[in-house]
């Protein structure tokens, strides 16, 4: 990678955060200065000093890690940033306060750039404004490079993929289901789901993205035979267990439905996907189910409501900059399973997945979905008819990230499941 013209491969902007910090340390324990030339940014030069030395520290390869200063609210020390590197791998959120300008800039200086965002008023914006712009610069701006939502948006195109090799034709639906998991959640991800609410309370554009599954289409495509999100429990006999909405459908679904849609619909504008969380068969199944369905309701209900956030924000979420330990990034886990139905000429078939890895999976997991995100523009190592554009896991990147996954320890596979 090094040797380009710019001094820079990747830069981790928001570095002195809970999930940039991750994605430092993982890059410089995972590669050397010879394979990457790396720098962390953000606004806090004493911090980020900090932040560098600790990385030094940690790694004998890595003598030094040059800093980079600017502002996220400082468009001219956003140029200069994304001029001085061939990707921007940002956390600085809430996306939807910091994210623009740096989207601006990564275009206007033709910079590839990867993010972390779920927040989908915000993608919706940057389709909205900035995606012809994009590929005019053949500048990829892949957002939503974390748990939200590679494994869900990534899990189906290897899916798709796998049954057009076997079957010749795709899925026609795609169930996907949190099996189990364990990890942590930071104050910068509550932050950043407390400015989604509260953008919907007054954004008539906002409340439309919620409402419609096919929000993030592209204009004019943005309809269709899917109805979204599981909203209740539900017995489900494809994968014959009880189950229940999942906190990420909203993001994922709607990620994975602009993937079709960029892509040209491989997947035919009648494909249906839903994200889902397993709870187990049974009246224990139903149980758990209905007591998922209630908490979320009752916290999706307390979020929007201004001053019930305001008081979470303010008396029960961390601050930003809190999260995770190390040591409980590296412990978590999850396991997602996806099953495809679709119809070949001999009859029904079912091809079943798995996604998952021993990590946290918002932040040990993340920095690796992002981090490697990252290396795959750099180098250019992507599977994608585009080289510009605002863009999702599965368009701007594919399935070389599934392969260097799979690398760094991440249970990835796709198999025939029993015809029925
Ligand atoms: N999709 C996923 O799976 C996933 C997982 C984890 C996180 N996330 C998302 O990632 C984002 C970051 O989360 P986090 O927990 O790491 O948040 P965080 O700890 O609060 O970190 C935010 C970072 O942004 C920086 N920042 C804030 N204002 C800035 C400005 N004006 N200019 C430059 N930098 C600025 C902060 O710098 P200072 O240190 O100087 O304050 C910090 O480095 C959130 O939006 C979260 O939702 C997504």
């Amino acid at each position: 990678m090094s040797g380009s013209e710019r001094e820079y491969d990747v830069v981790v902007w928001g570095a002195t955060g809970v999930a940039g910090r991750f994605v430092s340390e993982y890059l410089t324990e995972q590669y050397t200065p010879e394979d990457l030339s790396l720098a962390v940014g953000g606004r806090d030069p004493e911090r980020l000093e900090s932040v560098a030395t600790d990385l030094t520290r940690r790694s004998d390869a890595w003598g030094d890690v040059p800093v980079v200063v600017g502002d996220a609210t400082d468009p001219e020390s956003l140029r200069a940033l994304a001029g001085n590197t061939r990707v921007v791998c940002t956390t600085v959120g809430p996306y939807t306060s910091y994210g623009t300008p740096l989207v601006e800039a990564c275009i206007e200086m033709g910079t590839d750039y990867c993010d972390l965002t779920g927040e989908i008023n915000w993608v919706r914006e940057t389709i909205d404004r900035f995606h012809d712009a994009a590929v005019d610069a053949e500048t990829r701006i892949v957002h939503s490079c974390g748990f939200d939502s590679v494994p869900a948006d990534l899990g189906t195109l290897l899916l798709q993929s796998y049954a057009v090799a076997q079957f010749d034709t795709p899925c026609e639906t795609v169930r996907i289901y949190l099996e189990g998991g364990s990890g942590g959640v930071s104050g910068g991800t509550l932050a950043s789901f407390a400015e989604l609410f509260e953008a919907a309370e007054t954004d008539p554009l906002v409340q439309e993205t919620l409402r419609n599954p096919y929000s993030l289409a592209p204009p004019g495509e943005r309809s269709g035979v899917d109805p979204g999100e599981q909203r209740l429990p539900r017995n489900d006999s494809l994968r014959g267990s009880w189950t229940a909405p999942s906190p990420m459908a909203a993001v994922n679904e709607r990620v994975i439905r602009r993937s079709n849609a960029l892509l040209g619909y491989p997947w035919g504008r009648e494909f249906r996907c839903t994200e889902v969380v397993t709870t187990g068969d049974g009246p224990t199944g139903a149980a758990i189910a209905g007591a998922i369905t209630g908490g979320l309701g009752l916290f999706n209900t307390a979020m929007s409501v201004g001053p019930l956030r305001s008081g979470l924000r303010r008396y029960v979420f961390p601050e930003p900059g809190e999260g995770p330990t190390r040591e409980e990034a590296e412990n978590g886990s999850f396991k997602i399973r996806l099953l495809g139905r679709g119809m070949a000429t001999d009859g029904p078939f079912t091809v079943d997945g798995e996604f998952s890895a021993d990590r946290d999976p918002g932040y040990g997991a993340t920095a690796r979905m992002l981090g490697e995100a990252a290396l795959c523009l750099a180098n250019d190592d992507v599977e994608t008819p585009f080289d510009g554009g605002i863009l999702t896991p599965a368009s701007g990147i594919g399935l070389p990230l599934v392969e260097k996954l799979r690398s760094v320890g991440f249970t990835i596979t796709v198999n025939d499941a029993e015809a029925t």
